[in-house]
């Protein structure tokens, strides 16, 4: 049995509907994040996929300890982080880290990038000059750039270097984890699959393991051992990497694929999700109920159940997928 590193049970996490902050009108609420469980195993990258507004992020900043989920539990490293005291999460502090789509707003302009490094490697207490050098000369080949880059500001590297910076930044504290948010979204297309393969690199020489965020099904399924897919603040499916390609059974998903398969023709899921989408969604409704090509009675009445089609595939459909 793999031992897993993550194991999150039960997440919860809404937010105030930005429609509804009239005076004269009951604020709503409306999930972000509606009871999510997975597990991330020790060396494994697990994909999460799902259209914009889905809480992806959501998700990521939860695990990253960034933002506080309203209930749920997160097992790291044996721990349940979510339930620990301020004082008590130092000790995981740095474990996981999380790096972002833009890396120009993650580093300041104001600094070159050693100062920039050297002021991560203080807040974690890393003060000796010696040690904050030798380290920053460790990583900084790892991470396929040179001793050069460290006398330039930010804006004199270009995208994919100063990911290739995000990326050190969040190596210094030695992660065991990483969630890694939609990170070649902003760069070009032929410096992408450099920073895909970086990561990947990275992720078996350091054995990481690893959340990896993207809307883009062929880009997860190109880095993931096993997907994720969310809907609405739901997980709809999730399964091995090639089950979901070859064997994928929800609505939602197939509708991913076959977007994907038509020459990254988005317009079958243009339509996007929205928060007045996700309050409806608290009742007893499928949370795809409205756009299921084969919705039936009962999906309008109650809410599907997490079925289990083998050992590692699951979907939320009343159905199983067999429509
Ligand atoms: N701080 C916040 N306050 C209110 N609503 C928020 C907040 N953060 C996110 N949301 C809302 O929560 C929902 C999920 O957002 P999230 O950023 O997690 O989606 P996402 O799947 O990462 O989308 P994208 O692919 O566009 O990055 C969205 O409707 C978003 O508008
Ligand atoms: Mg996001």
């Amino acid at each position: 049995m793999n031992e897993y590193i993550l194991r999150v049970e039960n997440l919860q996490k809404s937010y105030d509907s930005t429609n509804s902050h009239s005076i004269f009108k009951k604020k709503k609420k409306f999930n972000a994040v509606n009871d999510i469980s997975f597990e991330v195993n020790r060396g494994e990258i697990v994909g999460l996929i799902g259209e914009s507004g889905c809480g992806k992020t959501t998700v990521g900043k939860i695990v990253t300890n960034l933002i506080e989920a309203d209930s749920g539990n997160i097992i790291f490293e044996g721990k349940n982080i979510a339930k620990l005291s301020k004082k008590d999460l130092k000790s995981t502090k740095g474990k996981i880290q999380m790096i972002f789509q833009d890396p120009s707003s993650a580093l300041n302009p104001q600094m070159k990038i050693n100062r920039i490094l050297k002021e991560a490697l203080f807040s974690i207490n890393i003060t000796n000059k010696e040690d904050q050098e030798n380290i920053i000369d460790k990583y900084i080949t790892k991470v396929g750039l040179t001793k050069s880059y460290l006398s330039r500001y930010p804006h004199e590297l270009s995208g994919g270097q100063k990911q290739r910076i995000c990326i050190l930044l969040a190596l210094l504290t030695n992660p065991s984890f990483i969630v890694a948010d939609e990170v070649v979204s902003a760069l070009d297309l032929s410096v992408q699959a450099q920073i895909l393969n970086l990561l990947k690199s990275l992720q078996e020489e350091l054995n990481l393991s690893m959340l990896f965020i993207s809307h883009n099904l062929s880009i997860v399924y190109y880095m993931s051992n096993r997907i994720i897919v969310m809907y609405m603040g739901e997980i709809v499916e999730s399964g091995d990497c090639e089950e979901i390609y070859n064997n994928c059974k929800h609505p939602y998903t197939k509708l991913l694929l076959s977007s994907v398969l038509s020459l990254e023709d988005d317009s079958s899921i243009e339509e996007e999700p929205n928060e007045e989408n996700n309050i409806k969604e608290n009742n007893n409704v499928c949370v795809f109920f409205d756009r299921c090509p084969h919705k039936m009675p009962i999906c309008s009445e109650k809410k599907p159940e997490n079925i289990v089609i083998n050992d590692r595939h699951t979907i939320k459909c009343h159905f199983g997928g067999e429509i």
